[in-house]
């Protein structure tokens, strides 16, 4: 008969160079959807960015399945509404959602709130690094202090709590340091020269501290990486100055809705899947491609871009044009 064991030898090396196992550990996350509702009740979850959007929705869903929370971000009175949402549609009490206002770039109250925390539950099983902003404006009209901001904001901020947190996960050998990073971790894109930057940082950071990490197995390191998602993130955009709003939102139903986002990257952390691509197409399609055949990437993302530039100066928003354009 055939040489069966040549064979599977040789489609082995070959699937393991083509990353099959990778492919598959990111596109067959629904599998395993069952399993966050065993792994997560009753861990105590510090979500940042918690007023809005993603973090708002991961509010919710981690309050249903009955996981106390910290919730923390800039504005107070939106995590008081998250609250009493989050107390509405759960069995949670009163005492199990901790309000903690922290403004990210504000460094020197990093390790008070993080005592803070400590205090009310005892323990912080999953730190979800999930405040930020994003970019519209072109790197040659935009001010170095853009640059600063984003970087003292999504890139510093995030590794300053990070290191207050984990020092607590030590001690206690055990946690979890979800973010939301992005497939702008992943790949570059035109008018977020700033934002893609201070994410391909997260991204060198947390895949650099997982090996320092390495001899606490239950101490787990998880990028997830979502592509265009609803949520408030383009009303919130850095622009040309660090005071100017954005002025195009557009309409982002196009976009992939929160609550699937959420329930993917549940189960991402669930798991402790270290990278987790969750996003639709045909932005995964280009991910995929920037990592797997990087010139084909960029030829094509130089032919996206120009028409994204284009609609961005004439005014539309930069995502709603670019789908309107593809599809
Ligand atoms: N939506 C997407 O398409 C998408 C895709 C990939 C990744 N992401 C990432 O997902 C995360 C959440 O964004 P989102 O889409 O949910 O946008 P969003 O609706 O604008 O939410 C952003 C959150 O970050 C908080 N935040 C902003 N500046 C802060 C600061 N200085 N200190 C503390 N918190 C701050 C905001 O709260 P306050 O204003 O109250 O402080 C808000 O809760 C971000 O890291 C973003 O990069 C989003
Ligand atoms: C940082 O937080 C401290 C303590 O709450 C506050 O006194 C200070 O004004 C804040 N700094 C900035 C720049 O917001």
């Amino acid at each position: 008969g055939p040489p069966w064991p040549l064979l599977w030898s040789i489609s082995r090396v070959f699937l393991e160079y083509l990353e099959i196992p990778r492919l598959l550990e990111r596109d067959l996350l629904r599998l395993k959807e069952s399993s966050f509702s065993l792994v997560l009740p009753g861990k105590v979850v510090w979500v940042t960015g918690a007023s809005s959007g993603i973090g708002e929705e991961l509010s919710y869903q981690l309050a249903k399945i009955g996981s106390p929370l910290a919730l923390s971000a800039r504005r107070e009175n939106e995590l008081e509404r998250v609250k009493k949402k989050c107390l509405e549609i759960s069995s949670l009490s009163d005492k199990d959602i901790l309000i903690v206002p922290l403004d990210l770039t504000n460094r020197s109250t990093h390790e008070s709130a993080t005592q803070s925390v400590l205090k009310h539950f005892g323990k912080i099983d999953i730190l979800v690094n999930n405040g930020g902003r994003s970019q519209r404006s072109l790197f040659v009209d935009t001010s170095i202090d853009v640059y600063n901001a984003i970087m003292e904001l999504n890139y510093l901020g995030t590794i300053s709590l990070t290191k207050h947190v984990l020092d607590h996960m030590i001690q206690r050998k055990k946690g979890k340091i979800v973010t939301m990073n992005s497939v702008m971790g992943i790949m570059g894109a035109p008018l977020a020269t700033g934002y893609c930057a201070s994410k391909h940082a997260l991204q060198g950071f947390f895949n650099s501290l997982r090996p320092e990490v390495a001899e606490y197995p239950e101490i787990s390191i998880i990028n997830l990486c979502p592509g265009p998602v609803q949520s408030q993130i383009i009303q919130n955009v850095f622009t040309e100055e660090v005071s100017k709003v954005n002025a195009n939102i557009g309409d982002q139903s196009h976009k992939m809705p929160t609550d699937r986002c959420v329930r993917l990257g549940l189960v991402s952390m669930a798991n402790d899947i270290k990278e987790a691509w969750i996003s639709d197409n045909p932005y995964l399609a280009v991910c995929y491609l920037w990592q797997y055949a990087p010139t084909w990437a960029w030829w094509l993302l130089n032919r996206i871009g120009k028409t994204r530039i284009k609609n961005f100066k004439s005014g539309v928003d930069a995502d709603v044009s670019y789908y309107k354009k593809s599809s």
